[in-house]
């Protein structure tokens, strides 16, 4: 099912915003299907359950032991096998880069594609912890070719007070030849299998499809950068009545970040990064909980895969954080662009900088590093300001989902201080 997105006014600019550069989107469906033949089957809440407040917060399934997990991997079509891929051999990581590039995510009208970098999927993919069995690949036997992918790391995540070891999956793709064949059903049985092997029984995942069912439902925003590449790849459209003057006029940014203090983060701010973010992350329903060692890993300032800046007041002390990451879609078919570079908003914690004034600072720093859109979610409180920074809204949903794990209640948007890459 495909959704057209919709013309958005904004200071009397419509813009035609697309998902694909927001949302994991393939289809956004507001209904639920009749039937998940596999979601059905699977620990996870069901549409139609008993009603939500009668329940507790709490694991799905009966609690099961190591020993009890199944100890062979579950059985492919003849002529396809499971391998784990091992990130540090360049060779591995290009097929998986290939795999991706050519296969993952498109918005509904395929102009666009996710384009993650090699380096970015080596950071997204190799956290502390990180296990490389749960890099699990699915190989045409005969010729060796990487056809399926899906991937698990680790992550405590905080959901409403239970602090959990989760895994959080991500990159789930199957080659565009071998859709439709109930081959992610069995991708996900046995990345399942692989983390329950490690003692981890709860998984937390995003997408922009309706399964059952989701924890939250946020949606994408996106602001111009760079407007005239924007309209020329088809992602937005010039409004009635503008003139692409008055558009570059109307998200015009000042060259360099505006709040005193503010800096690239370094290695020596991730104690204090640490405490920041952990007792900023504290107040949301749902968030990770970051050691020291992770916060070093997700927030080391990587050119062109995430970029990290605290502000630095009196006495050295670290006020405010700003991150976010880079993530570029190949344009599909247009002849004088092939590739789109987004920023999308990370962890961002204002303490003495009022967040719009946080949030314009990393618009222009995305804008002065050469992305042409920043994307962010309603998430944490960003619902309050996006509008006013001159953000249109999206035409899909990201929606957030737990395995294994039930919450009495839905979370809101604004509840949410989880970001997945
Ligand atoms: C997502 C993808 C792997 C699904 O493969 P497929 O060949 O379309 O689907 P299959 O026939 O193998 O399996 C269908 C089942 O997988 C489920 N499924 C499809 N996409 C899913 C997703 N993104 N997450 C979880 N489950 C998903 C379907 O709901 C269905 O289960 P159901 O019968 O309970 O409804 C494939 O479409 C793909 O690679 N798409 C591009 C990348 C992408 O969108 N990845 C997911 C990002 S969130």
């Amino acid at each position: 099912m495909s959704c057209p997105p919709e013309p958005v006014e904004q200071d009397g600019l419509a813009e035609r915003l697309r998902a694909a550069l927001g949302a994991l989107t393939m289809e956004d469906d507001s209904q639920p299907k009749q039937n998940y033949a596999f979601w059905g089957t699977q620990p996870v809440a069901q549409f139609g359950e008993q009603p939500a407040s009668a329940v507790e917060d709490g694991p799905i399934d009966t609690p099961k032991t190591v020993e009890e997990v199944r100890k062979e991997p579950y059985g492919l079509p003849q002529n396809f096998e499971w391998v784990t891929c091992n990130i540090d051999n360049d060779a591995e990581l290009k097929e998986i880069y290939e795999l991706l590039s050519a296969h993952y995510v498109e918005d509904d009208d395929n102009m666009f594609r996710f384009a993650y970098s090699k380096e970015f999927l080596r950071w997204a993919l190799q956290p502390p912890g990180f296990k490389a069995v749960w890099h699990c690949g699915v190989r045409v036997s005969s010729t060796g070719r990487l056809v399926a992918f899906i991937s698990g790391i680790p992550a405590t995540i905080r959901v409403n007070g239970n602090t959990l070891s989760t895994v959080e999956i991500n990159f789930l793709c199957v080659h565009k030849k071998l859709r439709h064949k109930r081959l992610a059903p069995v991708l996900i049985k046995e990345i399942t299998r692989r983390v329950n092997q490690h003692d981890i029984w709860q998984a937390v995942y995003t997408a922009g499809l309706l399964l059952p069912k989701p924890v939250a439902e946020c949606q994408y925003w996106h602001r111009s950068l760079n407007p005239k590449k924007l309209i020329g790849v088809g992602f937005s459209r010039l409004a009635p009545r503008m003139t692409m003057a008055r558009t570059l006029k109307l998200y015009k940014l000042p060259d360099v970040p505006q709040t005193p203090g503010l800096r690239q983060m370094e290695a020596k701010d991730v104690p204090q990064v640490t405490q920041l973010l952990n007792s900023y992350l504290a107040g949301y329903s749902i968030a990770p909980h970051m050691s020291e060692e992770e916060v070093a890993h997700w927030l080391a300032f990587q050119t062109d895969v995430i970029y990290s800046y605290v502000v630095e007041g009196p006495g050295g002390k670290l006020t405010d954080l700003l991150s976010f990451y880079t993530l570029p879609s190949s344009v599909i078919g247009n002849e004088q662009y092939d590739s789109l570079k987004a920023a999308y908003m990370f962890y961002t914690v204002p303490g003495a900088t009022p967040l719009p004034q946080l949030m314009n600072d990393a618009l222009t720093l995305a804008h002065s590093t050469g992305h042409d859109v920043f994307n962010a979610l309603d998430i944490f409180e960003n619902g309050k300001i996006l509008k006013d920074l001159k953000f249109g809204i999206g035409d899909g949903k990201l929606r957030y989902y737990l395995f294994n794990w039930r919450v009495a209640q839905d979370i809101t948007p604004n509840k949410v201080g989880l970001v997945m890459l």
